[in-house]
C-alpha cells in the first residue's frame, strides 16, 4: 500500500514535478523501509532547499541582468576638425545595432555620446565620467591617436573595455596593448608602410616631400612610410609638420614650390584634408607634384566638397565606398536608406564593424558583460563579415587586413569617385611589437 502523501503542495516551497519524480519510490512496510522514507524525505527537502537556494538568486540575477542595458559609452570628436568622423562613426554604430533591433541576448543597448573635442584632456575626464558614475560596459572611441594614448589607463586599470572605431595610436596594439583595448580601425603603420615601398616600386619615385599635422598620428603616419620607402631607394626631400587644427597652408605650399622633389605624399583627415586640397590645387602645384596621400585625405565625407581638384590623387586605405563584395554593397545601400541617401566613409564603416564586433561578442557570451574573461575571449575569436573583407584581429587586437591603392577618378554620385586600383599589402597584420598580455 502506498502511504498517503504528506507532501504538501505549499510547503517549503517545493516543486510538485520535483515530488512526484521522487517519492513513488519509496516503499514503506518495515522500520527500515519507514527510516529510509523518513531519511530520503529530509535528504530531499534539505537537497532542494540547498539546491534552490542557489539557483534562484542566480536565476533572478540573470533576469535582472537580462532586463539592465548594455551600455555604450561614446568618446568622440562631434566639434572641431574631426567632428564628420565623430559623427560618421556614431552613425554606422547605430545602423549596426538598429539592424539587431537595438539589443543583444535580451539585453536593450544604451549608448551615451560625450564630444571628445579632439581633446586628450577633454577625452580622459569623459572616459573617467563614463567608466565611475555612469558604469559603461563599453568606451566606444576615440577617433584621435593622441586622445586614445590619454584614455588608454583609465580604460585598462579598471578593465573596461574599449573598442576604438579610429584612432591609430601604434602603441595600443604594440607595447601599450591591453586585454580590455581593441581597435576595429587601423593601426598608424598599416596604410603608410605599404605604401613607401609601392611609391618607390610601381610609381618609380625616388625623391618625395612628406606633411602630416604635428601630433602622434602624423608622426607615426611619416615615420612608417619612411619605414620602407627609403630601404628601397627613396629619398626624403623634406617633412613639415602644420598643427593639427591649422587651415592656412600656405607657407607649407610655399616651401614645396621651392623644392626640387618629384611628389608630396601626406596625411590629413577631416576639416583639414579639405582645405590642403583645394589649397594645393589652388597654388598649381597638383600640374608640378603629383599628390599621395593615406586614403583619409579624399574619402567621400570630404570628396564632396573637394569634386575636381581632388582628381588624379592616389590613396592606400583598407576600404573603398565601391568595393564590389556583397557585404560592402548591402552596407552601402542600408546606409543609404537609414540616412536620407548620405554615402557612408570610411569612418562610418569602421563605426559599423565596431557595432558588429560587439554583437557577435555579446551573442556569443549569452549577454554577460561582468565575465570578463569571456568577454575578452569572444571580442579575440570575433570574425565578421565586414564591408572591408573578411574582419578578425591579430594577437595584439588590431584587424588584419588588405591595404589597397586608390586613386580618384571621374564617376560615381559625386562626379569624382575613389577606384581601387592595385593592392599594396594583403592580410597586413600590424607587427605588435613589444605587446604583451
Ligand atoms: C588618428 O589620430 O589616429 C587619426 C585621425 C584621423 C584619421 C586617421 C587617424
Amino acid at each position: 500500500m502506498r502511504p498517503k502523501s504528506n507532501h504538501s503542495r505549499s510547503g517549503g516551497g517545493r516543486h510538485p514535478e520535483t515530488e512526484h519524480l521522487t517519492a513513488p519510490s519509496v516503499v514503506p512496510g518495515t522500520a527500515r523501509a519507514a527510516f529510509l522514507t523518513a531519511f530520503h524525505r529530509s535528504f530531499h527537502r534539505s537537497f532542494l532547499t540547498a539546491f534552490l537556494a542557489i539557483l534562484l538568486p542566480a536565476w533572478h540575477g540573470s533576469l535582472a541582468r537580462a532586463a539592465e542595458p548594455v551600455k555604450l559609452g561614446l568618446v568622440l570628436p562631434y566639434s572641431s576638425v574631426y567632428a564628420t568622423l565623430g559623427n560618421d562613426i556614431t552613425k554606422g554604430l547605430e545602423l549596426a545595432l538598429g539592424e539587431a533591433d537595438n539589443r543583444v541576448a535580451g539585453r536593450e543597448f544604451v549608448v551615451l555620446k560625450q564630444d571628445s573635442q579632439v581633446n586628450p584632456k577633454v577625452g580622459l575626464q569623459i572616459a573617467t565620467r563614463f567608466i565611475r558614475s555612469d558604469k559603461v560596459d563599453f568606451l566606444i572611441g576615440p577617433v584621435a591617436s593622441h586622445v586614445a594614448m590619454a584614455m588608454r589607463k583609465a580604460a585598462h586599470d579598471s578593465k573596461t573595455f574599449m573598442i576604438i572605431p579610429n584612432a591609430g595610436a601604434d602603441p595600443l596594439t604594440r607595447e601599450q596593448c591591453s586585454p580590455y583595448i581593441f581597435r576595429t580601425s587601423f593601426s598608424n603603420w598599416q596604410p603608410y608602410y605599404p605604401m613607401g615601398s609601392w611609391m618607390a616600386g610601381p610609381e618609380g619615385l625616388r625623391r618625395v616631400s612628406l606633411l602630416a599635422p604635428n601630433y602622434a598620428a602624423g608622426k607615426q603616419a611619416l615615420s612608417a612610410f619612411k619605414e620602407s620607402f627609403i630601404p628601397a631607394g627613396g629619398q626624403v626631400v623634406s617633412e613639415q609638420y602644420p598643427d593639427l587644427k591649422e587651415t592656412d597652408y600656405q607657407p607649407y605650399l610655399s616651401r614645396l614650390a621651392q623644392e626640387d622633389t618629384q611628389a608630396v605624399f601626406v596625411f590629413f583627415a577631416g576639416s583639414s584634408a579639405v582645405k590642403f586640397v583645394l589649397q594645393y590645387k589652388q597654388a598649381g602645384l597638383d600640374k608640378r607634384f603629383p599628390l599621395y596621400a593615406s586614403g583619409f585625405l579624399v574619402e567621400s565625407s570630404v570628396l564632396q566638397a573637394q569634386g575636381e581638384a581632388a582628381l588624379g590623387i592616389k590613396t592606400s586605405m583598407h576600404w573603398a565606398d565601391t568595393m564590389d563584395n556583397p557585404a560592402n554593397r548591402r552596407f552601402v545601400e542600408s546606409y543609404r536608406k537609414k540616412f536620407g541617401g548620405e554615402h557612408p566613409s570610411i569612418y562610418a564603416m569602421q563605426g559599423y564593424d565596431t557595432g558588429k564586433v560587439l554583437l557577435q561578442a555579446l551573442r556569443k557570451t549569452g549577454g554577460n558583460t561582468s565575465d570578463k574573461a569571456a568577454l575578452r575571449k569572444a571580442l579575440e575569436t570575433a570574425e565578421i563579415d565586414s564591408p572591408r573583407g573578411p574582419f578578425r584581429f591579430s594577437g595584439s587586437h588590431n584587424p588584419i587586413q588588405n591595404i589597397y591603392v586608390l586613386q580618384v577618378v571621374k564617376g560615381g554620385h559625386l562626379g569624382v569617385e575613389n577606384r581601387i586600383i592595385g593592392t599594396a599589402a594583403e592580410n597586413l597584420e600590424d607587427p605588435g611589437t613589444g605587446c604583451k598580455m
